[in-house]
């Protein structure tokens, strides 16, 4: 079967699309052909291999040659152990190695309806993402105040959705070319970054949500409230630390200088919180915002896209 493999490090154009022998059913898993897979900056350390990585990537090549986690597909066949899917059902969820025509996995629920194979394809890593840090992390309740900065990306369009979901007042920061997709997710206010400093601003806020992380704790700290919460999400990947850099700054500086909450995470996958997103999805609540979708041979360009850093929601690739 086909799948986008990488068998040493570099830029995009180490990627190459391969046969592969296609998974075995195991028996608490399902066989799913994979319609479409979406890509996350995860996946780009898995063949850029920053150095700070490599113990767990691989020290001189990549250990998983295959690529990918998020996906959307049809189950092909179930293992004897499970009971909640059927073949011929469309799934969302994840899978390492996603960007392949097949994959044999636990973790993955019915797909709403509503939404196209792409859509859901978008939702694993990025959705994960957003419930857990605003759900877990922020403890974000209805009527308070969050700014999420990086709103416009994969992460940041899940969590102006869940964030207002919650209940929350919603400021989004992003660029001048999404403020209007931003206002569409529903944000209260949108703060084109381009022409306004959210770190000068007046306003003071319950939960700084920060996807693009680049901006020092100092800077943030004027914007939050003494007691808010300030969740890491993510940062800027150059350097030959990766985003771990600016992330370990950011932790030592919280430490030694505010009083405020700073905390980071890793989105985790489970089966539980796939379900939430699905009844989020269901209900409308939220909606997969996807930018572009690129066939399975041009997975490269679609990484050489993500690579620029201003999608606009999720990138997919279509695989069958
Ligand atoms: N902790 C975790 O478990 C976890 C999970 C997933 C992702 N992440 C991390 O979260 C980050 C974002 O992931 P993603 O999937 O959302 O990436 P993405 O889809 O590539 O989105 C990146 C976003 O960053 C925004 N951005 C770039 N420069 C900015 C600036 N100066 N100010 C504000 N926003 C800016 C871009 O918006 P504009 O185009 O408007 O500039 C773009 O929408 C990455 O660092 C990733 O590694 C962490």
């Amino acid at each position: 079967v086909k799948a986008v493999v990488c068998d040493r490090y570099g830029s995009p154009d180490v990627l190459r699309v391969e046969d592969v022998e296609k998974p075995e059913l195991e028996n608490d898993r399902v066989l799913v052909r994979v319609r479409a897979a979406a890509i996350n900056p995860a996946d780009w350390y898995g063949f850029a291999g920053p150095l700070v990585l490599r113990p767990m990537t691989g020290l001189r090549k990549p250990k998983q040659r295959l690529l990918g986690v998020d996906l959307a597909g049809t189950v092909e066949a179930v293992g004897k152990d499970v009971t909640e899917l059927k073949p011929g059902d469309d799934v969302f969820g994840g899978r390492s190695g996603a960007l392949a025509e097949y994959v044999c996995t636990a973790m993955v629920v019915p797909k709403p309806a509503n939404l196209s194979f792409e859509e859901a394809a978008g939702v694993g890593v990025a959705g994960l993402t957003a419930l857990q840090g605003l759900r877990d992390k922020a403890h974000l309740e209805a009527g308070q105040r969050v700014l999420i900065n990086g709103a416009s990306g994969g992460v940041g369009t899940f969590a102006v959705q869940i964030a207002k979901a919650f209940g929350a007042e919603v400021t989004a920061v992003c660029s001048t070319g999404k403020v209007d997709l931003a206002g569409s997710l529903g944000a209260d206010r949108v703060i084109d970054y381009t022409r306004e400093d959210f770190t000068r601003s007046r306003e003071r806020y319950d939960v700084l949500f920060d996807v693009a992380g680049n901006r020092t704790w100092s800077e943030c700290l004027r914007v939050l409230e003494p007691d808010g919460t300030f969740v890491m999400v993510g940062a800027p990947k150059g350097g030959p630390l990766g985003p771990l850099g600016p992330l370990a700054r950011k932790r030592l500086a919280s430490w030694l200088r505010g009083s405020q909450k700073a905390v980071f995470y890793i989105a985790k996958f489970n089966k539980p919180d796939l379900h939430i997103l699905r009844e989020l999805l269901e209900s409308g609540k939220v909606t997969p915002v996807v930018d572009r979708t690129f066939e399975l041979s041009e997975a490269a360009d679609a990484f050489r896209y993500l690579g620029e850093g201003h999608a606009s929601g999720k990138i997919v690739v279509r695989i069958s």
